[in-house]
């Protein structure tokens, strides 16, 4: 079952008399318009003229073109697939739906349910948490090394019981989490590594891309990260054997890349680590694919253009101690640059990270909230979790949620703006330290 191209298996009807149509009703002019239409919006005057002309030219080509026949789990699909695994050097790659099935097909290779332990770190993003929470089993908060907001390996092996069926490592705003270390505990205690690898596409941990070093790393194209399959999308790397089956655990327990000989027998369950299990739909488009592929190509540019962005900021910020600005790359560790990490020292800014968020929202400097501690989300005091105990066992992500850290965005920025980053957010801590 290696990765061959995908097959047009449903519609291949040859040379029978009646065809069988891939879609009942297929994309006309106008459908292609409106699509054209949202991913091309009014702007400015002279608009309704250009739209016409291409509308035109759409007409004309429809006179000989055709429909592409499949939609879905096809040539763009698989030529994203190779191209993926190609680039992150690993093996077995899936596009799926978004990050937060491709934690759920993981999980679900550990047959992941009621009784069993998943540590994940305490901040993140509730997606990381989704799926554990969904089928009964309980999320172990481990708490943050706070230099870089990522999961603090000592505290994970605190924290690993005889009932911890999986360990997921978020590499937050793309820094990399420290995963030797997470590595050899789940080595060490026959635990399963799934790296949430939302935000690092593309970044490296000591010569290895980010993503293929669990046993399991999902990826997320949703619209906010560094490329995008038109909004929504993933890729889930396996680096086990088990990665043979995944393309069938994307779909139903079946792998269009092989022609399916009997119907009946080959839509099977997939061995999990613990038994058998039944497959779901993670299926994307052909479309999605296609815009991944174009991204993806550009994926090493739009990295390096982040790159530059934070190293200048973190540059500039340096001139004040009370401002901690985001770590830079070295030989070992290449983020993707998704987030900025700021924090302050609170003694030295006479002030936490509060008041400075605060000044920098009102002179229109965008924080970005949605990485917070887990054990504050709501769901969690509904699912009845202890979150007073959990607190206790986080000091540290207490204190740099409370007092040091918050993120910026680090994308397409231009000089000016990176310099009005600057000088606002080197403004904003000396007022602080003059009391104001
Ligand atoms: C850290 C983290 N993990 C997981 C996800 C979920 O990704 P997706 O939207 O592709 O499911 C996100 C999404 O933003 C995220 O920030």
């Amino acid at each position: 079952m290696s990765q061959k191209k995908a097959s047009d298996f449903r519609y291949n009807t040859g040379e029978t008399k009646v065809p069988w149509a891939a879609v009942g009703e297929n994309y006309n002019t106008e459908d292609i318009m409106a699509l054209l239409g949202f991913l091309m919006q009014k702007k400015s005057e002279g608009y309704d003229e250009a739209f016409a002309t291409v509308k035109k030219a759409v007409e004309e080509l429809n006179k000989y073109g055709k429909p592409p026949g499949k939609l879905s789990l096809a040539g763009n699909v698989a030529e994203l697939e190779e191209a993926a695994a190609k680039y992150l050097d690993t093996k077995y790659v899936s596009f799926i739906t978004n990050a937060t099935h491709g934690f759920e097909m993981a999980l679900k290779y550990v047959n992941l349910g009621p009784g069993d332990e998943v540590i994940v770190p305490a901040i993140t993003f509730a997606a990381t948490m989704a799926y554990p929470l969904g089928v009964g089993a309980k999320v172990v908060f481990a708490d943050v090394d706070p230099r870089t907001v990522n999961m603090d390996p000592k505290d994970v092996e605190r924290k690993i019981t005889k009932k911890t069926k999986a360990i997921i490592p978020v590499h937050i705003g793309g820094w990399p989490v420290d995963m030797d270390p997470i590595m050899e505990l789940g080595k060490k205690h026959d635990i399963m590594v799934l790296e949430d690898a939302a935000h690092a596409f593309g970044g490296v941990y000591k010569g290895k891309k980010l993503g293929t070093i669990g046993d399991f790393g999902a990826f997320s194209f949703h619209e906010v990260k560094n490329v995008t399959s038109f909004g929504e999308g993933g890729l889930l790397v396996c680096t086990n054997a088990f990665g043979e089956y995944l393309p069938m655990e994307r779909f139903c327990g079946l792998d269009f890349s092989r022609k399916i000989e009997n119907w009946l027998y080959d839509v099977s369950a997939l061995p999990g680590k613990y038994g058998w299990f039944a497959a779901g739909n993670y299926s994307s488009t052909e479309v999605q694919a296609l815009g991944l592929i174009r991204q993806m190509g550009r994926i090493d540019a739009i990295i390096e253009n982040r790159r530059k962005s934070a190293e200048y900021l973190t540059k500039r910020l340096s001139v004040n101690d009370a401002v901690i600005p985001q770590l830079l790359d070295t030989d070992e560790i290449k983020s993707t640059h998704h987030l900025y990490l700021l924090q302050v020292d609170p003694a030295k800014a006479n002030g936490n990270i509060q008041i400075l968020k605060k000044k920098l929202d009102d002179r229109g400097i965008t924080n970005i909230p949605h990485f917070g501690p887990l054990y504050k989300f709501d769901v969690l005091k509904k699912l009845g979790y202890d979150t007073k105990a959990i607190e206790k066992s986080c000091p540290n992500t207490e204190e740099v949620f409370n007092n040091r850290f918050t993120h910026l965005p680090i994308y397409g920025l231009s000089k000016e703006q990176l310099d009005y980053m600057a000088d606002t957010i080197l403004e904003s801590v000396a007022e602080m330290q003059e009391g104001k």
